[in-house]
């Protein structure tokens, strides 16, 4: 099988050296050697391991060369990134890509393209990094019907959440992220991770494989991290939850939930032990039940090995369907706003300490059916009184409403600070 690289950095990097570290347990696997016979990257790199093999800075060169059989996009981006994987698969080559954008934006065209022309477009190092969650899905749960699915899929977030977790930790959101980029995690602009973008990217894939659904970003909810405060972090932890941000799809009668956002969990979720840098994926399904699927979610030899996966299935002949179901069975169901998605909440209502208050905030919540489930009183301070309720399940629309009645009631000082908590047994 002849290859060719497009991106000469972190993660090519990491298959050159993979694919040189294990190649006699590689032919021992599928039989026949994996040849890279050209890299394509704008910059010329510098890293030893790329010298052996043919360069070019035009990676449009590596779709059209008639030795290459399988492209490799690993320059990411959705512009390039695009019309490189549409050349390749154009002109007959099956491709492996590590790029989640490009899957969640422009899937729907690009899987028809390589359908129509007898190809393979396969994506495991899109999502989760190491984590072998498509194949999970597509292959060893392709007996299940699933239910939902719902992950710790960007690793940045998780460990700053992580450090602001830590017992009595002060550490604001700012600080943790400056250790985060200190310490190689985040990019130099980590837009896309704490504003939830790369998450919201990964969830996209996820649902549609879980659900047989189109994929669906333009509908998907996103909501990152800048927002949390640690004493809500500490408030919650005080009432058995964890802070994790999680990407949430779950089908119901009226249609997918597809959100990602700050979530509290119960501590004694499986979810809520996984910290730092860690991703995990946990999938409900009818016969399975709930599986969990951990592992480290970026990095070169992470990411390569999901990369690698996919290259040793194309050598073996696998033709399975990208997306887990046939092609032109992809069902439109309608993703569910934000505000028709059902939530418990967490409230944190700064309010003036004088008698009567707690009776008329609980009256109005009343007023609106929302059944509260904890509450707790920190000391006044300043004449200022906190309190934290978590409440059962709601239309996220009403406890917006009742949030605005709180809000204009003359009794609540700030906005109320809100956050979803996420039920597993429900
Ligand atoms: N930047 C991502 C993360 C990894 O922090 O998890 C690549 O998607």
């Amino acid at each position: 099988m002849n290859i060719g690289i497009c991106g000469a950095g972190t993660v090519s990097g990491g298959l050159v050296r993979l694919l040189s570290k294990n190649e006699q347990l590689l032919e021992a696997r599928i039989g026949k050697p994996i040849n890279i016979v050209q890299i394509g990257s704008r910059n010329k790199p510098s890293q030893p391991e790329f010298e052996a093999f043919a360069f070019t800075d035009d990676v449009f060169e590596v779709a059209k060369n008639p030795s290459v059989d399988v492209l490799i996009e690993l320059i990411g981006g959705t512009d390039d990134a695009l019309a490189l994987v549409r050349m390749a698969l154009q002109a007959g080559k099956s491709v492996v890509t590590a790029n989640k954008a490009l899957i969640a934006q422009h899937g729907e065209e690009l899987f028809q393209l390589a359908e129509q022309q007898g190809q393979q477009l396969v994506f495991e190092a899109a999502v989760a990094g190491s984590i072998p969650i498509i194949k999970v899905m597509r292959e060893s749960l392709a007996g299940n019907e699933i239910g939902a699915v719902v992950g710790i899929i960007n690793g940045t977030t998780n460990f700053i959440l992580s450090q602001m977790s830590k017992p009595g930790s002060t550490v604001s959101f700012e600080q943790a992220l400056a250790e985060a980029q200190e310490l190689g995690y985040a990019e130099a602009d980590p837009t896309f991770d704490v504003e939830g973008l790369d998450a919201a990217h990964k969830l996209t894939i996820l649902s549609a494989i879980a659900f047989g659904t189109r994929l669906s970003f333009d509908a998907i909810y996103t909501q990152g991290i800048g927002e949390v405060q640690v004493e809500d972090i500490r408030f919650a932890g005080e009432l058995g939850y964890r802070l994790r941000h999680l990407g949430i799809t779950r089908i119901g009668p009226d249609g997918v939930e597809l959100r990602v956002h700050p979530t509290l969990i119960d501590e004694n979720e499986m979810l809520a032990q996984v910290d730092d840098v860690m991703n995990a994926v946990m999938v409900l399904s009818d016969a399975a039940s709930q599986t969990l699927h951990c592992g480290p979610g970026a990095g070169a030899g992470p990411t390569a090995s999901s990369v690698l996966s996919d290259l040793v299935d194309l050598c073996r002949g696998a033709t399975i369907p990208a997306m887990g179901f046939l092609p032109g069975q992809a069902v439109d169901l309608p993703v569910l706003g934000i505000e028709q998605c059902r939530s418990h909440f967490y409230l944190r209502l700064r309010v003036a300490d004088r008698s009567g208050v707690l009776s008329r905030i609980t009256r109005i919540l009343g007023d609106f059916d929302i059944s509260i489930e904890a509450l707790l009183q920190k000391d006044p301070v300043n004449d200022i009184a906190t309190i934290v309720i978590t409440t059962d399940q709601v239309v996220e629309e009403t406890m917006n409403t009742a949030i605005q009645k709180l809000e204009s009631s003359g009794d609540v000082l700030e906005s109320v600070t809100l956050i979803r908590i996420f039920d597993f047994g429900e």
